[in-house]
């Protein structure tokens, strides 16, 4: 076959096509492991640092370990789920939020007028990480979940043992606008959210993301986290999916039920 003939110049790029194919699909495959382990990794990471439990030159894995005790909850009862109801879809080291709240048995809709994250469906169940210090609980990192202005934001809060006080916040995923909305990943902001009150002395839940300075001398400043400038939509997701998960169709019964536990 000449060399110029189109018959071999089609054989060459279909050649070339095929195994530059085959190529990508066998390092796709053989990474989604490393890929599926550091995506654990990062949750794992982030967990620790909203529980305010990095230090530098530590193993992530091994303060996990020792700090953190992960715990299944039912969302509508705030009841712990024990060990012996777990099933190969349902345990702690295998749970996926998205899995879980696209799930026909173990996820469920949110009817819309409840849905102030924007995220149509959510998991019947969550597990919530309990930071141990002397065998006490100290601290509590709860996940959290909902739409910015381009994507579904995933993060945690972490409440000290008050279950009031914000001790950490955090994003793991998200995709807003680097430099506008993408600064919910700022550790600037997210160190403003920390000494903030969630609750009032009644119970009411009361945190809000404003527009505009907090004004400290205002007794509401407690509640108040001043929003991203240029990012109104973004910020204003960050105050309804943290409202929607510490209100009554998240986490409340769960913070009640941990409240007795921890303070009688
Ligand atoms: C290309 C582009 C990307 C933007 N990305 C975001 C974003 O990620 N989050 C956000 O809240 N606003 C974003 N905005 C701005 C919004 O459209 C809107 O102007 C802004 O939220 C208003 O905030 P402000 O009232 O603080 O100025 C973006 C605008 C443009 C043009």
């Amino acid at each position: 076959m000449p060399d110029e003939s189109v018959k071999k110049t089609v054989t060459v790029a279909l050649g070339v096509c095929i195994f530059c194919s085959v190529l990508i699909t066998t390092a796709a495959v053989a990474l989604r492991g490393i890929q599926l382990e550091n995506k654990k990794l990062d949750r794992i990471a982030n967990i620790l640092i909203a529980g305010d439990l990095i230090v530098k030159d530590g193993n992530i894995r091994s303060i996990y370990e020792k700090k953190i005790e992960p715990r299944m909850i039912e969302l509508s009862s705030g009841e712990t789920v024990p060990e012996e109801k777990f099933t190969k879809d349902l345990n702690i080291n295998d749970f996926d939020i998205k899995t879980m709240a696209d799930d026909p048995e173990y996820g469920m809709p949110i009817p819309g007028d409840k849905d102030l994250g924007k995220i149509k469906r959510m998991p019947k169940y969550m597990v919530v990480y309990l930071v141990q210090e002397n065998s006490k609980t100290e601290k509590v990192v709860l996940p959290i979940y909902g739409k910015g202005l381009w994507s579904t934001m995933y993060g945690f809060i972490a409440l000290d043992k008050d279950l009031t006080t914000v001790r950490g916040f955090t994003f793991y995923e998200q995709a807003e606008t680097p430099g506008l909305g993408g600064e919910v990943d700022n550790p600037r902001w997210k160190n403003s959210w920390k000494g903030k009150h969630v609750f009032d002395e009644q119970g009411n839940l009361k945190i809000e993301v404003i527009k505009g300075i907090v004004d400290v001398s205002r007794p509401e400043a407690k509640y108040e986290i001043q929003g991203l400038s240029g990012a109104t939509l973004t910020s204003r997701g960050v105050d309804h999916l943290v409202r929607f998960w510490l209100g009554n169709d998240g986490y409340a019964l769960f913070l009640k039920r941990l409240k007795e536990e921890l303070h009688g």
